[in-house]
């Protein structure tokens, strides 16, 4: 069943059922009202030779309205805009493709497209958390050129692609790390002083979450080691079925947990934003002023043991080690190129470049990541959501243990 909704990119969708077909699917589509002022009623019932009808009044007797929801192997809703998006996430059912997608068991894949700040807003964020947290298949969008000359990532997926996705999905292939046992780092350690007061960074948790909660959608056997994670990010990754929340305070706490998680891993993720240093003597009590130096103190610092090359000296075979590097450029030197010397200097299988500053990168909803291999080369690259990073950051994990199990 295919799903079209009132976007410009619904003259794709056309091709797209005529890709299903003559792959010899049997395709029924559903559009909106909406999407019928972009592409015609006699285009669908040409394209899929079934009936297309956007109403649940007609066609009573078969019960129609949950019928087709009930019978499809596979929903796909193409394009999908960010309307359409939150009436799947409230549940609504005032059309069709709404009763339809209520009724349905099959998987769902949906291709979203619309304007940038549209799939940028908080409301369309929140409802893409939801419905990936529900098991919904979310292909694109893509970045590039959107209608009346914008561009930015919004663009619907090509076809070709929302099909192969689409089908993986429907033989199952959605949970494509079945099997594979995954330990992810995320959020920022905080060092104490004392009692009351810690030595912390601006890491939100949000990439880290998202790359657990991704593996765990994809099927994946997930230990979530979290350092100080924002209140609600955590939230939805503790209700998720297949992943395991652990929680860590310091650097040491958390190197402690993932060693003690990492034996039985095939991947590790070190997205967490891990201090340096620590605190050399931490004051059982809170220091005072009082007996304090005057015009300020000094606080030796003493450095914390590197988890991610810890993990790589005792990396076991078949294992693939992640991590991330955020950077500021500066110097005269290109993020990628600070990113190849981090790579070399770990020693992970993978390492996610990306940029941070003083407005970039931490607490937002977006990010961009180069992914490079142990060599320096450039295996991937995102830019769009925490989740979308995520879903990229998977792919590449799973290209590498491909490739290195193909040369064994
Ligand atoms: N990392 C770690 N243990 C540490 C510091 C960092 O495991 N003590 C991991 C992070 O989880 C991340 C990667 O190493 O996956 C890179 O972290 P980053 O802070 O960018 O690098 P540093 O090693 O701290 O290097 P530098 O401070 O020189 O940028």
């Amino acid at each position: 069943m295919v799903g079209v909704t009132g976007g410009i990119a619904a003259y794709k969708a056309v091709q797209l059922v005529r890709l299903l077909v003559k792959d010899g699917h049997e395709v029924h589509v559903v559009p909106t009202e909406d999407a019928l002022r972009f592409v015609g009623m006699p285009t669908w019932e040409a394209i899929s030779r079934h009936p297309v009808t956007t109403s649940v009044h007609d066609d009573v007797a078969r019960v129609r309205h949950v019928a087709l929801g009930q019978a499809a192997d596979l929903v796909i809703v193409a394009p999908a805009t960010a309307n359409t998006l939150a009436k799947m996430t409230a549940g609504l059912a005032d059309d069709l493709l709404g009763t339809t997608l209520l009724a349905t068991t099959a998987p769902v894949v949906v291709a979203p497209a619309m304007h940038t700040e549209m799939w940028r807003h908080p409301s369309t964020v929140h409802n893409m958390a939801v419905l990936r947290e529900r098991g919904v298949i979310v292909v694109g969008p893509e970045d590039g050129e959107l209608t009346g000359g914008d561009s930015g990532p919004g663009r619907m997926s090509e076809p070709e692609v929302i099909v192969a996705a689409a089908l993986a999905a429907a033989e199952g292939g959605a949970g494509d790390l079945r099997g594979l046992r995954v330990v992810v780092s995320a959020g920022g350690t905080r060092e104490p002083i004392d009692p009351v007061r810690y030595i912390g960074n601006r890491s939100s948790g949000r990439q880290g979450v998202a790359v657990a909660l991704s593996a765990a959608e994809r099927g994946a056997d997930v230990v979530l080691v979290a350092a100080h994670v924002d209140d609600g990010v955590l939230a939805a990754a503790s209700a998720r079925p297949g992943l395991r929340v652990v929680r860590a305070g310091t650097a040491a706490e958390l190197g402690e947990a993932v060693a003690a998680e990492a034996g039985g891993a095939d991947v590790i993720v070190m997205a967490a934003a891990v201090a340096d240093y620590r605190v050399a003597e931490v004051s059982p009590l809170k220091r005072s002023k009082e007996s304090a130096p005057v015009g300020g103190i000094t606080l030796d610092l003493i450095e914390n043991d590197d988890i991610l090359a810890g993990l790589v000296r005792r990396r076991r075979e078949g294992q693939t080690i992640v991590g991330f590097a955020a950077e500021t450029p500066g110097d005269g030197e290109t993020l990628l190129d600070r990113g190849r010397r981090k790579a070399a200097r770990k020693g992970a299988d993978l390492l996610a470049v990306n940029e941070v500053g003083w407005s970039k990168g931490f607490e937002a909803a977006d990010n961009a990541v180069t992914i490079i291999g142990a060599d320096g080369e450039v295996i991937g690259a995102r830019r769009g959501t925490k989740e979308d990073v995520a879903e990229a950051l998977w792919d590449a994990i799973r290209m590498v243990r491909e490739s290195q199990a193909k040369t064994k």
